[in-house]
């Protein structure tokens, strides 16, 4: 793992820029992309640059169950907004959330990634160490599942919803196998909310209990951090 501490987050989101862009200067085609605060920086970077994307993929890692694409808390409509309306792809995909048979859905998208193996993948973290929607304790053997949110998630996203009781339960997400097959990935992890996780990522032992430690195994990992997150370590 390549950890890189910066003064704030600001900095850290342009170094992210400038890794992506190079990977795309070296031939990366195919991004893999998160939602959340932490790559929002990166988005803004990205839709004010002269970047082209209309030859290259995107596949976004995890959408809400029961959320439509036109829902303003669903992770479609958050990519639409912050990116690809501004910076369009030759492709998008993303988990449908309305999908009616999960099982179908998960195939579906299972076979979406094996068609596009990712080069670049954006990561943020949970407070409870999770990315994507692995929750801890999920095998870091599955590939694409229909997951409940850890209570812990429900509360951290509550903020977008008008109660707690309006955050979907479930979510679907890649699985850490197929996050760990993308050739390159950059985590990006700030405020002080991250410390303790990003201390477990880092320092702990690769455990499903904190599934971002798995990322210890990969070998071409560069984590972004702030002062803020990075103050643990
Ligand atoms: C959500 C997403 C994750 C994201 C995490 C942290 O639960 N599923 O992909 O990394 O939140 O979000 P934020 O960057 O807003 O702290």
């Amino acid at each position: 793992m390549d950890i890189k501490i910066f003064q704030s987050a600001q900095e850290a989101t342009e170094e992210a820029f400038r890794l992506l862009a190079a990977a795309k200067e070296d031939g990366a085609t195919t991004f893999g992309l998160a939602t959340g605060s932490s790559p929002e920086g990166l988005y803004e970077l990205l839709r004010a640059s002269d970047l082209d994307f209309t030859d290259a993929y995107a596949l976004n890692l995890d959408e809400y169950r029961g959320l439509p694409a036109d829902h303003e808390q669903s992770y479609a409509y958050f990519m639409q907004d912050k990116l690809f309306k501004a910076k369009p792809f030759k492709e998008t995909f993303i988990p449908n959330g309305m999908a009616e048979d999960p099982e179908e859905e998960v195939a579906r998208y299972d076979q979406v990634i094996k068609n596009h193996p990712i080069d670049f993948q954006i990561l943020g973290i949970g407070p409870n160490g999770h990315i994507g929607f692995n929750e801890p304790g999920t095998s870091f053997e599955v590939t694409t599942h229909l997951t409940d949110l850890a209570p812990a998630t429900i509360q951290a996203n509550q903020r977008f919803f008008e109660s707690e009781a309006d955050v979907p339960k479930q979510a679907y997400t890649m699985g850490i196998a197929s996050i760990l097959n993308s050739k390159q990935i950059v985590l990006m992890a700030f405020g002080e909310a991250k410390a303790q996780a990003v201390k477990g990522m880092i320092e702990g032992s690769v455990t499903e209990a904190l599934p971002a430690s798995v990322l210890q195994t990969h070998e071409n990992v560069t984590v972004l951090l702030d002062q803020d997150s990075a103050s643990l370590l």
